[in-house]
């Protein structure tokens, strides 16, 4: 699918793997509209082509509003690439007692949640549109990670948050085949962004020695040029690709 003279919208659009998703789109031609928090698009540089707008993913009402807006954009809405996550850690049982059950909750609430809640309220305006050849009508992308399959000590709530969007992606395309969208998700490994920026260059370099190659790790347009691969293919659907230089997490 062509992404040129579309609408799209990109969460957690304002930083990393959403920021240079939405700069690829919009350089492709594409209208985007970054959902993001206040904060993070405060910190965000302006981007031709790219419309930040204020929404936080887990609230329906933020991102009705928000699928409106895009929706409104003169051309029809086409792509989601669903970004929006937080990465935390905490042990099941920890130093300072068991798990606290709303850090886990949160994590759910935006990374599998977030990410529900708008795939929903995006695909209900995607199959207004007008159909491509045939019956297209659009794509949308989700972001897990390698953790939802392999999911390191501390990363209990990461991991089930993740593994929830692996499990989304087969019943959300067999749900959607109807109106013609595709849903694929895309697992990364380890990948050079903000979400990265509180650790040691030396523990940056363990990360990198363990992946098999390319030995470093992954960069955003990297992400970037798979989401656009797999909105590009029309046949591709119902599937979660793996961006990780055949990386297999070890227990820590
Ligand atoms: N960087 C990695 O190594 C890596 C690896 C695997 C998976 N991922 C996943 O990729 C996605 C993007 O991560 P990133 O590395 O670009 O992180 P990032 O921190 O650079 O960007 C995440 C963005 O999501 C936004 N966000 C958080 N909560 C939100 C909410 N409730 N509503 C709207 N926006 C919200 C943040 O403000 C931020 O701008 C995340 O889902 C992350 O779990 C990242």
């Amino acid at each position: 699918m062509q992404v040129k003279d579309t609408a799209a919208i990109v969460t957690g659009g304002a930083s990393g793997l959403g920021a240079a998703t939405a700069a690829e789109l919009a350089g492709r031609g594409a209208k985007v509209f970054a959902f993001d928090l206040p904060d993070s698009i405060g910190k965000a540089p302006a981007v031709d082509g790219v419309q930040y707008v204020e929404v936080d993913v887990t609230d329906e009402d933020q991102v009705r509003e928000g699928v409106a807006t895009a929706a409104g954009a003169g051309v029809p809405l086409r792509s989601v690439v669903n970004c929006a996550g937080i990465g935390p850690s905490m042990r099941i049982l920890g130093r300072k007692g068991p798990h606290d059950l709303g850090f886990y909750a949160k994590v759910v609430q935006i990374n599998l949640i977030g990410s529900f809640n708008v795939l929903t309220l995006a695909a209900e305006e995607i199959a207004r549109t007008e159909p491509l050849e045939h019956d297209a009508r659009g794509v949308i992308v989700n972001t897990a990670s390698v953790a939802g399959y392999e999911g390191q000590i501390g990363q209990a709530a990461y991991a089930s948050s993740k593994a929830g969007i692996i499990g989304l992606t087969l019943p959300a395309a067999r749900d959607l085949a109807q109106h013609g969208i595709r849903v694929l998700t895309i697992a990364p490994g380890i990948v050079e962004t903000p979400m990265l920026a509180t650790v040691s260059e030396e523990f940056r370099e363990g990360l990198a020695k363990g992946v098999p190659f390319p030995q470093r790790l992954g960069r955003p347009e990297e992400y970037a040029q798979l989401a656009l691969s797999l909105i590009d293919h029309d046949y591709l659907n119902g599937e979660v690709v793996r961006m990780d230089g055949a990386l297999r997490m070890a227990p820590r």
